[in-house]
């Protein structure tokens, strides 16, 4: 097989602008624009960030790729958690020559108060969880037993919420304490309660596809009738560590997310700050991008037989 190549992949989408709707907001990676008064469009570009910043190169198809894994998992879950998908179908609301902007890579979602929170469920010791696992033993101050190693998975999956940063900020972990100081301890029991439902089922599935889902991020709003709803993207390689479970079973951490990128910026000595925004990705590094976010969606999403790759 030949190697694709960037222009092989199709044009990227990095910005959207309908002009039939409202726009509330752009995201690192989504635009969102408002349908009425409680409903919204969110539509996900190929933008892609790392670090908290927007990378200068797109990675062509990445929206499209992550929408579709999102709407696999809200309706695996659907029964586990409510979800804020509207049900109808994001063409519906946008004009008809906006409709290839929007088309595979939208969400037409209620509009939720989101929860100050991210809902961050773990169920191996990496990242920076590792680097204070390292110097203290703990993970966001839990005590962890002693002698894990970043392949050893945790014999129950632990909740480290993290704060919901302003736009430019980094989100910061939070004690349990701080999480109940900030929702209520009722709140707060729900959330951790519910985002471990759900990473539990979630990783249970994703087994049988020959995944392990080493942590996951959640987010979540309340409804109009104050319910607990899952929102944004759910379960992508985004918002997760996707390892492959056969190279792990071998004591190697293999990710189909974006922890290589983050490792190739480190080596190029980036490690965040706005410099990186500048930062032109060479065309093989996007390449990889696609293609490990192509790969966890193959195996994670498509049916068994065409999973096999
Ligand atoms: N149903 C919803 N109702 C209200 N807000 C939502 C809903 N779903 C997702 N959001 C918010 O929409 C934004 C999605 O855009 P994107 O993921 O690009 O943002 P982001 O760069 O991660 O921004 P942020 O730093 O605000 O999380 C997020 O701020 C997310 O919290
Ligand atoms: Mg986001």
């Amino acid at each position: 097989m030949n190697q694709p190549t960037l222009a092989s992949l199709g044009p990227a989408v990095q910005t959207t602008s309908l002009h039939s709707l409202p726009l509330i907001a752009r995201g690192k990676v989504r635009d969102l624009y408002a349908v009425g008064a409680d409903r919204m469009l969110m539509v996900a570009s190929d933008r892609l960030s790392a670090f908290d910043v927007v990378m200068k190169a797109p990675v062509p198809g990445k929206g499209r790729l992550l929408t579709e894994m999102a709407l696999f998992w809200f309706d695996l879950l659907k029964h586990t958690v409510p979800n804020h998908l509207s049900g109808e179908a994001p063409e519906s609301v946008v004009a008809a020559d906006e409709v290839a902007q929007v088309q595979g890579r939208s969400m037409l979602v209620k509009r939720l108060t989101p929860l100050p929170c991210e809902a961050v469920v773990r169920g191996y010791v990496v990242g920076s969880g590792w680097k204070e696992y390292s110097k203290s033993g703990t993970v966001c101050g839990i005590p962890m037993p002693a002698g894990l190693a970043m392949t050893t998975p945790l014999a129950q999956p632990i909740f480290t919420p993290a704060t919901k940063a302003a736009v430019g900020d980094h989100d910061e972990n939070i004690s349990f304490a701080q999480l109940e100081a900030l929702l209520g301890a009722v709140r707060a029991a729900e959330v951790r309660d519910t985002a471990i439902r759900i990473y539990t089922a979630a990783r249970d599935y994703a087994a049988t596809r020959g995944i392990v889902i080493a942590d996951t991020k959640f987010e979540f709003g309340l409804d109009e009738h104050g319910t607990l709803t899952l929102m944004d993207e759910v379960l992508t390689p985004d918002s997760s560590r996707f390892w492959l479970a056969d190279e792990l079973a071998q004591g190697r951490i293999v990710a189909l997310d974006k922890q290589p990128l983050r490792d190739w910026l480190a080596s190029t000595g980036v490690t965040g700050g706005a410099e990186q925004a500048a930062l032109d990705l060479p065309e093989s590094v996007i390449l990889g991008v696609h293609e490990r976010y192509a790969r966890a969606h193959r195996l994670l999403c498509s049916s068994p037989a065409g999973a096999a790759a």
